[in-house]
């Protein structure tokens, strides 16, 4: 008998994750981990009012829910001041880079990113049978210059380039963004991943501009708001290209909770401010932690802090290994340079209470 008639692309494509999640892990582990600090997510969780509105609204979770978002989309359009056609809301950014690449990207359409940068974006990509061209990172950043340079190169339809950059928690400066748009080859979208823009320095997110006809800018829920397990985000761009989204998105992928949630959430900034001080202690004592066991912190514009473990690919993934054996929950860039570093997330105090130990420990027994 015969098996179903894929496409010829589906045929050729590897069967890749992008990510083994933690939950995956912990099966093939057998036992729960101790510290979850290797997605990025916010461990402080959402805004007691967002989880109050979930809470109400998943007794009203038989009815679809607004396919259109106009609630959130008022209100982010009031936090932004922009225009709510300025916006698309999608199941976080993973699922709106999903429908980006789906309007821009058939067989063969040349795509730049850089190596080692979000490979959800890569895995999208691929998908729809694009081809990805990489730049390197220059400096442990994102390189606003090579990215532009292979864009005209290969004339490409799409740049991905994040501000703050995962995995290195790197970032570059409004004036140098703003330049890398203003430099923008001819016909080409600029997709300027925004997931981690709450927790970067004053002076590192250029002004929102909706008027340039080739700049999408992505936002998330899933960071400083704790909404992650919600899956909800946004994008911001000029109307032409945000109205385009409306041929190719899932209309009604975007649940009823998660919506209130999002709402909720706006109107709890006090909640807000309170992560990104969490995030900053934690931060400090990551580094704090890596420093005493004479390793050194990168800087970071996130909830993240990547560590360089001072040798090759092969020695941080056994710190790695060892922290994993030890229940900490981490994870690492996968491209050298960059893959002499692991990446650890913003957690409580016991969370990094624990990190400490399992470092001490694991850094002990590789000697
Ligand atoms: C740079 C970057 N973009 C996007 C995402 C995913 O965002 P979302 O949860 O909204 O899909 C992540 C998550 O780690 C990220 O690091």
């Amino acid at each position: 008998m015969k098996g179903p008639r894929f496409t010829p692309l589906i045929d050729s494509l590897p069967a890749t994750v992008p990510f083994v999640g933690p939950e995956e892990q912990e099966r093939i582990m057998g036992r729960p981990f101790t510290a979850r600090l290797g997605a990025n997510e916010s461990v402080y969780g959402p805004a007691p009012e967002a989880i109050a509105a979930m809470a109400a609204e998943a007794a009203e979770s038989w009815k679809y829910g607004d396919s259109l978002s106009h609630d959130l989309r008022a209100k982010l359009s009031e936090v932004h001041g922009v225009n709510p056609e300025n916006m698309v809301i999608g199941s976080g950014i993973d699922g709106l880079l999903g429908s980006l690449v789906r309007l821009l990207v058939g067989q063969g359409t040349p795509v730049v990113t850089s190596a080692g940068a979000y490979p959800t974006f890569n895995y999208h990509v691929t998908g729809f049978g694009g081809t990805i061209h990489s730049v390197p990172y220059r400096n442990d950043a994102e390189d606003p210059d090579a990215l532009i340079a292979k864009a005209a190169e290969v004339d490409a339809a799409l740049i991905y380039f994040a501000n703050p950059d995962n995995p290195m928690g790197s970032w570059h400066s409004a004036g140098r963004v703003q330049a890398m748009i203003d430099a923008l080859p001819e016909g080409c979208v600029l997709c300027l991943d925004e997931a981690y823009c709450e927790f970067a320095p004053e002076g590192a997110v250029p002004p929102l501009d909706m008027t340039h006809p080739r700049v999408i800018r992505m936002r998330t829920f899933s960071k400083a708001h704790g909404m992650a397990g919600a899956r909800i985000g946004y994008a911001l761009g000029h109307e032409a290209l945000i109205a385009a989204f409306s041929k190719v998105r899932n209309h009604f992928g975007v649940n009823r909770m998660a919506q209130a949630g999002a709402l909720a959430s706006l109107n709890a900034p006090d909640w807000l401010a309170h992560v990104q001080t969490e995030v900053a202690a934690a931060r400090e004592r990551i580094s704090a932690i890596a420093a005493e066991n004479g390793l050194a912190a990168l800087p970071s514009a996130t909830n993240f802090v990547t560590i360089d473990c001072g040798r090759d690919g092969a020695y941080a993934k056994s710190v790695l290994d060892g922290l994993i054996a030890r229940g900490v929950f981490v994870r690492m860039p996968f491209v050298a340079p960059e893959n002499r570093c692991i990446r650890v997330s913003a957690g409580t105090r016991a969370d990094t209470d624990a990190f400490a130990v399992a470092l001490r420990d694991t850094l002990a027994a590789l000697g």
